[in-house]
């Protein structure tokens, strides 16, 4: 699906160049759960934003290649790393907020996705379900000028009545009942084709309530609702795989596992890879299959997580894995007992961990 080569990404700033990769390699299959660890600054970030050119200006990526499906996409054009980016990629933030446009309704966010990359789709339905394919075209003004209009008309009447002159109040009476027949009239009229797909897209990722929440904007939403949107908006661009930066840091422990939990859900229902970046070894234990330890722009290590857990080879790894309390060192403790592997969050820090065991490592 992925793969990285010999990535080498360099960043300019005023105390020279600081070499942020040095040659990273990473191969992520299809379908695969892969997770990336690392301690602060080791480069997890910059090797999933070279992957994806989304570096910000001062950084470049000197040398290496990134095969996606096999082809080259090292050199690509903005427009075709538009398409992949929210098509065949889908990426999640540690701060879903920032990622999110805040003055667009997430109808209007996952529709913009849609009919950048699933067009042929939208229109199908629209001519399947004999439904239109964008605005459904239902006559109503907007809530403001609806509830305008029907006060204006409720205090006419009630002057007329006061006043004892009932008849000049027919035509406010007619006006209100032409409203109720209006929407009489359209009730069988169906959403459009687009709005029935990001409600399908807000459905797959559990949330409750779609239609409302298609309605609001991200403020509007928990933080644990705005991952989730994130994720709908991978999912209704189709993404074959899911790149996810630090996606449960921001949010508490009962909501960072349910996002793991839809994670690892969409992962086996739609068979997409993912490539989980953390710093968490609790995370990893219980929802990838495999594992790269990078340290320093490098990886270090990458096995299956049953031998990263049993059998580190690397001497960073074993001081990494060194940092998880004795109790939940065990893998199989990890993967069958959800809880513990939750609780492991601040002792696995890596940073925490860094701070104990960097003599040992550095030359
Ligand atoms: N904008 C930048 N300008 C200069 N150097 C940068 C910039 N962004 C990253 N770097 C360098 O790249 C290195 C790797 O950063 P990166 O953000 O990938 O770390 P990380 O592993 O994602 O850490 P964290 O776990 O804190 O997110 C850092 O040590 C830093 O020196
Ligand atoms: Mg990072």
């Amino acid at each position: 699906m992925l793969e990285i080569k010999d990535l080498k990404t360099n960043f300019n700033t005023y105390d020279g160049v600081v070499k942020a990769l040095n040659g990273v390699n990473l191969t992520i299959k299809d379908g695969e759960i892969f997770g990336l660890v690392g301690e602060t600054g080791s480069g997890k970030s910059v090797t999933c934003y070279s992957a994806l050119k989304l570096l910000p200006k001062t950084g470049e990526v000197v040398g290496g290649n990134i095969l996606l499906n096999g082809e080259d996409i090292t050199h690509a054009s903005e427009d075709r790393l538009r398409q992949i980016r929210g098509g065949e990629i889908g990426i999640i933030f540690q701060d879903p907020l920032s990622a999110l446009n805040p003055v667009m309704t997430v109808n209007e966010q996952i529709g913009e996705i849609l009919l950048l990359h699933q067009d042929a789709e939208i229109n199908k339905l629209a001519s399947e379900k004999g439904i239109p394919v964008y605005k459904s075209e239902k006559w109503k003004a907007s809530p403001g000028v609806e509830f305008t209009i029907m006060a204006f008309c409720i205090s006419f009447i009630s002057l007329f009545i006061m006043l004892g002159q009932f008849t000049f109040s027919l035509p406010f009476l007619f006006v209100i009942g032409m409203m109720f027949l209006r929407d009489y009239l359209q009730r069988d009229i169906p959403a459009s084709a687009l709005d029935l797909m990001v409600i399908d897209a807000l459905s797959r990722v559990k949330l409750p309530n779609p239609k409302q929440i298609a309605r609001s904007y991200p403020h509007e939403l928990s933080g644990g609702m705005q991952q989730r949107v994130m994720i709908a908006m991978a999912l209704a661009g189709k993404a074959k795989m899911l790149i996810a930066d630090e996606p449960t840091t921001a949010l508490d422990v009962t909501i960072q596992a349910q996002i793991l939990q839809l994670i690892k859900d969409i992962q086996k229902e739609e068979n997409m890879a993912v490539l989980l970046i953390t710093h968490d070894l609790g995370v990893v234990a219980e929802t990838c299959e495999k594992v790269a330890v990078m340290y320093k722009g490098k990886i270090v290590e990458e096995a299956s997580v049953d031998q990263i857990f049993t059998n580190p080879r690397h001497e960073y790894t074993r001081a990494l894995l060194s940092a998880i309390p004795k109790s939940e060192k065990h893998l199989p403790n990890l993967s069958t007992n959800k809880k513990s592997a939750r609780t492991t969050k601040s002792e696995s820090s890596i940073d925490d961990f860094l701070k104990v065991k960097k003599e040992i490592i550095d030359e």
